[in-house]
């Protein structure tokens, strides 16, 4: 049965709401869902369908796309981008419908040959950067946006009805729940955490290519985004796409400061309490923090991400840094984490290490200023580190006013 939504008077939802998978990717916790957008355009005589959904939906995704059709013959599919959660399902629709023209450029083509049995060679329609495709009254353009999120990444742009095809980008976490448009949503309320999450998690990393894809959208006049994941964008883009240009180009949404420990007995919880009781004293207000035991990674990458300070309270760890802030750390450096100040605090119960090589790693990254000194104790907090604790609050204070 079908569960369709107009986006236009002849462009159409036929996508998917998954509540199902435990984590994106296997790595990132979803429990607020995540939709697979894929859309059908009718214009007169001709028909496109603009990429398909997770396997997972392929049954009710095809009646979506039959429905849609009405029993018009498919002209063209156009894949953007071939990571399975939406791509998984293009050979179904593509054996379903054999008609169809496989519009995309060379690399998807390789991938498909990677993913599917079936060889589509000769109904490929190959396009490549401002390459055009004229339906009737729409004219679609082709826009390469390689890495983000994956090297293949392409968008098609509408011109005629300026509507932007925008793969992964502008997506975001969270089901539709039987809306569509950003509109319906209190966006910056409930679903700006998720979008966020999801942008600095998935393409966090590709800062530099999500720049050049904003640089080339600033240079058309977009009415409407459809993006890959969440609602689709159909007023106050602007708002949208200046979140992407300061995630993309590694500045902070906000002043402020993410605290992140982990504590096996509580004497590392004790010190970072009194540090965030420290820094509030001093007229700190924009505070959040986390244990790490509990919470994701993805949530702590995406806080920092926001925020433009972190400090970081972690035990020793058989000699090391204790494992989910060295998760963390490695995470922060392949997701190109950068324009930072920091600040490091240690417990080691004989040998406090952990500090040192956290700071290390921290080096390994660009232009992260992490203040002095860093706060070691041993076991438990005692009046001996007041001293170094009031440093280190003096000037992360100062740092943040
Ligand atoms: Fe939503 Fe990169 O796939």
């Amino acid at each position: 049965m079908k569960c369709v939504k107009k986006v236009t008077d002849n462009l159409y939802w036929v996508g998917a709401n998954d509540r199902t998978t435990e984590r994106f990717e296997s790595v990132y916790p979803i429990p607020e869902g995540v939709s697979y957008n894929a859309y059908v355009l009718i214009d007169g005589d001709k028909t496109v369908l603009f990429d398909t959904v997770d396997f997972a939906f392929c049954r009710p995704f095809l009646e979506n796309v039959a429905a849609v059709l009405d029993g018009r013959k498919l002209d063209y599919i156009v894949v953007n981008h071939m990571e399975p959660d939406h791509a998984a399902s293009f050979e179904f629709t593509a054996n379903a419908y054999p008609e169809a023209t496989i519009v995309c450029n060379a690399k998807i083509q390789t991938m498909m040959g990677q993913y599917f049995n079936t060889d589509f060679t000769e109904r490929f329609h190959t396009v490549k950067e401002g390459d055009t495709l004229a339906l009737n009254d729409h004219t679609l353009t082709f826009v390469m946006a390689p890495l983000v999120h994956w090297p293949e990444v392409m968008m098609t742009y509408d011109i005629t009805s300026k509507t932007l095809f925008s793969a992964d980008a502008f997506g975001t976490f969270g089901t539709l729940n039987g809306k569509l448009f950003n509109d319906e949503f209190d966006f910056d309320r409930d679903l700006i955490d998720h979008a966020r999450r999801y942008y600095c998690n998935i393409v966090g990393k590709y800062g530099k290519q999500v720049q050049n894809v904003l640089k080339k959208a600033a240079s058309i006049d977009i009415q409407r985004i459809c993006p890959l994941h969440g609602p689709i964008w159909r007023s106050d883009l602007g708002y949208f796409i200046e979140k992407h240009d300061l995630w993309s180009s590694y500045k902070e949404e906000k002043k402020g400061i993410v605290i992140i420990y982990t504590s096996m007995y509580g004497g590392t919880q004790n010190m970072a309490e009194i540090f965030a009781a420290g820094l509030n004293d001093r007229g700190v207000t924009e505070i959040t923090m986390y244990d790490a035991a509990k919470t994701h990674p993805s949530y702590l990458i995406a806080d920092i991400f926001k925020y433009s300070h972190f400090a970081i309270a972690c035990p020793t760890y058989t000699g090391e840094i204790h494992p989910l802030i060295e998760t963390l750390l490695m995470e922060m450096k392949h997701l190109s984490v950068q324009n930072k100040t920091a600040a490091v605090m240690e417990n080691g119960s004989w040998a406090p290490a952990s500090g040192k090589k956290i700071r290390a790693m921290l080096d390994e990254m660009k232009n992260i200023n992490v203040i002095d000194p860093t706060v070691t104790i041993k076991s438990t907090m005692k009046d001996a580190q007041t001293a170094d604790m009031d440093a280190l609050l003096d000037a992360m204070a100062a740092s943040l006013k």
